[in-house]
């Protein structure tokens, strides 16, 4: 008998996501990796074996054991988008929006991105530290226990920076695994009349800082790599500009990430594909010939449609359509105050299931296994295999699709990080 730190046995459904750490594609969305009893040991952190609760019970032993008693157990949710460093709220346009604003018309006008802006500007850096962590508490008490976070709501060098090193100080001390992008060409700030203006300053300014920051952090000895992101849209930022700030990126060694085809399709997707893209996000009106080019691609593609059901939009990215075409999927909350006020991976599940007709095996795989890939994290979390980070769920229900069938409830009942038990409900 080996002693190990921690096991869990008797999980009805113990749901891995397993694919050899591996991105999930085409028919293969629709398999979660279900062992039934299942069970696992956790030792140092890390998975040591994985198995039927007769199996893992017979060679392994623990002081701390979870019995799961009869309920599914799956793999930490990864949140591949949000926008969770930010300070003020939107909520007067959130009532623009319900008298029939559009989310463009309040950007436009001065309002939307700028506002967060205006605010973010004005807070601390402990200030946005301290809101971010009361956010990220929230999303992993509903599952999600790796998050990456983006800048963006700074467009200053000052903002830029302190928006990154709010990230980092997170990163270093939240329990959650947290991946930092930088997200300064998000929209062009108001000392700016020229977005190329904008964006020629940031290379050598908040950029660059940012860039220094992460160097400095530590992280990229744990493996957690840095992005870089940018808005592609109509009125906000171009696939030239796109082009050229991906090819400083790239020089610096930061991985690619872009917003694209939200509002308009601007033909981003082939070329940011080209490029090397990790992953291509929105995908609201890309065409089919756009998506068949992501899909026949390693770029993931991340849908987000809470924004769509925040916005009041009955048009949602056609996910089935890169499924079918064998691309790979993921999905994210994109929690911003504007366009996604949400938290909660299970939420944007159930909107995947109801509008864009994805099974729950395949939303839940979007929202571990091809999300973790989005991050370029796949080695290490999103789905429950030998090796990887002890990041797991333990569900109250004995059927994981309740997960994206209910909603509007939390049914996460205890998490664990890394083998130590962090939150139970009861
Ligand atoms: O992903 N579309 C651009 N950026 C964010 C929204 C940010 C905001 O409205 O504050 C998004 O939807
Ligand atoms: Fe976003």
């Amino acid at each position: 008998m080996q002693n190990v730190d921690l096991l869990l046995i008797n999980a009805g459904q113990l749901v891995t996501c397993a694919n050899e750490s591996q991105p999930k594609r085409g028919q293969a969305m629709r398999d979660v990796g279900m062992i039934d009893n299942g069970a696992m040991a956790i030792h140092d952190g890390r998975i040591l074996a994985i198995g039927t609760s007769e199996q893992i019970q017979s060679e392994y032993q623990s002081e701390i054991t979870i019995n799961a008693d009869g309920k599914s157990v799956i793999p930490g949710l990864v949140d591949c988008h949000t926008h969770a460093v930010f300070a003020g709220n939107r909520l007067d346009e959130f009532e623009m929006r319900i008298q029939g604003k559009s989310y463009m018309d309040i950007m436009n006008a001065g309002g939307g991105i700028r506002s967060s802006v205006r605010a973010t500007r004005q807070a601390s850096l402990q200030d946005l530290i301290a809101l971010a962590q009361n956010r990220l508490d929230t999303m992993l008490q509903l599952g999600t226990t790796t998050v990456e976070i983006k800048t963006g709501y700074g467009l200053s060098d000052d903002a830029e920076l302190k928006m990154m090193q709010a990230i980092l100080a997170l990163a270093d001390s939240h329990l959650m695994t947290i991946v930092p992008t930088y997200l300064g060409a998000h929209a062009l700030p108001a000392e700016y009349d020229s977005l190329d203006d904008y964006l020629t300053s940031i290379y050598e300014g908040s950029l660059k800082s940012s860039l220094q920051a992460y160097e400095n952090s530590g992280l990229a000895s744990k493996n957690i790599p840095m992005f870089v992101d940018i808005f592609v849209e109509e009125n906000v930022f171009t696939v030239q500009q796109m082009r050229q700030l991906f090819e400083i990126a790239q020089e610096r060694g930061l991985h690619l990430k872009a917003h694209v085809d939200e509002f308009v399709n601007l033909g981003a997707v082939p070329v940011a594909v080209d490029m090397g893209a990790v992953s291509l996000d929105h995908l609201d009106v890309t065409p089919e010939q756009e998506l068949d080019y992501l899909a026949h691609s390693d770029t993931v593609g991340v849908m987000l449609p809470a924004v769509n059901f925040n916005l009041g939009s009955s048009h949602f990215g056609n996910a089935r359509y890169l499924i079918d075409a064998n691309g790979i999927l993921a999905l994210s909350t994109d929690y911003n105050p504007g366009s996604a006020p949400t938290m909660s991976l299970p939420m944007v599940m159930a909107i995947a299931c109801r509008y864009q007709k994805l099974l729950p095996s395949e939303a839940l795989n979007a929202c571990t296994i091809n999300a973790a890939t989005a991050l370029k994290l796949e080695a290490q979390v999103g789905s429950l295999e030998v090796g990887k980070q002890g990041d797991f769920l333990i569900l109250n229900t004995d059927d994981y699709r309740a997960l994206a069938y209910e909603f509007g409830n939390n049914l996460v009942e205890q998490i664990i990080i890394k083998g130590d038990i962090l939150w139970s409900a009861s």
